[in-house]
């Protein structure tokens, strides 16, 4: 059983920083084990330019054997020898990690006699990594040529989240929008506006909202390139985009600096947005009481600096005690949510990043494709 993970973690000192992609993993894997399956695990980590040793997958056995409850085997490469006698070393019920795929530049080029090695390891696929299936690779997709694929249940999980929230919400549903561009999320904003009742917009691109509406915008981050974009927005979603009213101001996006409160038109020259301010807070807080279903992508502020944190806080505070059907998704969310002490309190957090983005954009997974196909 040749099963696809994302165990792209965050690394620290040699160890794993961040084990929320081992934890989501664990389901599958123990469930194929327990039924006696031969359970040979592929990922990447990081995006190594040739054999960086900083980007073995080899410290991760240890800790999926300890989320999954059972020993991990290493094999040293992918393919070719190491992999091949370390699969015909495995019994049943036991599990073997193989060595980084993107180690072999065919993996991202989604080459077919690379993803035929691949294949050749098991005789099924499973393809349980969500959070890698906006990329067309061999070890996501090209494999799939050459086995019955099918999808494991933490792809089950993520993709019945996203229809739960994105095709049959409770209404009112609401969209939380944050982080620093218009440009990277303008695709997410466009699709969310034609399904939601409400989309509030926090994070520097309010800051693009506003020059776009005419408005002072101080020393703050604006795309100026993505003006007519933020227009376009603003056009079409009606009465549904709901910006801040005030925000946080300091001159400096640093720790230790003076703070002062603005209305959101009237920022003044050298001070720059790095939060929501109060009555934005209240205002987001009251579209969010009685939501049906929320879905949150992207820190309103710069929530990882303690002074710019409040927004992001307290309009998650919201969301996570909302009655309604919560989805959070986004790497920058997740982390601030953990780092905030607000985690384990929503309906379902995504493991995906750029590929829950692309999937809250309407885009067509290819990792996701190929299963349909199948
Ligand atoms: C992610 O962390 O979003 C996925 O693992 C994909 O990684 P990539 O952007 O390097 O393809």
């Amino acid at each position: 059983m040749l099963v696809r993970e994302d165990l792209n973690v965050p690394m620290k000192d040699g160890g794993v920083a961040d084990d929320s992609r081992v934890r989501a993993a664990a389901p599958t894997l123990q469930h194929l084990a327990r039924r006696g399956a031969r359970v040979i695990v592929m990922s990447h980590l990081g995006r190594p330019k040739d054999r960086e040793p900083d980007l073995s997958l080899k410290p991760l056995a240890a800790d999926l054997g300890k989320r999954v409850g059972r020993d991990v085997q290493f094999a040293e490469d992918c393919v070719g020898e190491p992999a091949t006698s370390a699969v015909d070393r495995l019994q049943s019920g036991q599990l073997l990690l193989l060595e980084n795929v993107r180690y072999h530049k065919e993996d991202e080029a989604n080459d077919a006699a690379f993803a035929r090695l691949l294949a050749s390891l098991g005789d099924i696929f499973v393809n349980d990594a969500f959070a890698a299936s906006h990329r067309a690779h061999a070890s996501v997709v090209g494999v799939a040529a050459y086995l019955p694929a099918y999808a494991g249940e933490l792809m089950l999980a993520e993709l019945a989240a996203l229809h739960r929230a994105l095709d049959t919400p409770k209404r009112p549903m609401v969209a939380v929008v944050g982080g620093a561009k218009i440009s990277t999320k303008v695709g997410v904003l466009r699709h969310l506006l034609s399904r939601v009742d409400a989309l509030l917009i926090g994070g520097a691109m309010a800051n693009t909202f506003f020059k776009a509406r005419g408005w002072p915008t101080g020393a703050g981050l604006v795309e100026d390139t993505a003006l007519d974009e933020a227009r376009e927005v603003e056009k079409m979603a009606g009465g549904k985009l709901v910006l801040p009213v005030d925000v946080v101001t300091a001159r400096k996006m640093q720790p230790g600096e003076a703070l002062r409160v603005m209305d959101a038109d009237k920022v003044e020259p050298e001070w720059m947005a790095l939060d929501i301010g109060p009555r934005s807070i209240a205002q987001f807080r009251d579209k969010l009481r009685g939501a049906g279903t929320v879905i949150w992508n992207g820190p309103v502020g710069v929530a990882e600096i303690k002074e710019f944190a409040d927004g992001t806080r307290a309009v998650g505070e919201a969301i996570a005690s909302s009655a309604g059907y919560t989805f959070v998704g986004g790497g920058d969310t997740v982390a601030a949510i953990e780092a905030l002490g607000l985690a384990g309190r929503f309906s379902h957090v995504s493991t995906g990043g750029g590929a829950t983005l692309e999937y809250l954009e309407g885009k067509e997974l290819p990792g996701i494709a190929i299963l349909k196909d199948a």
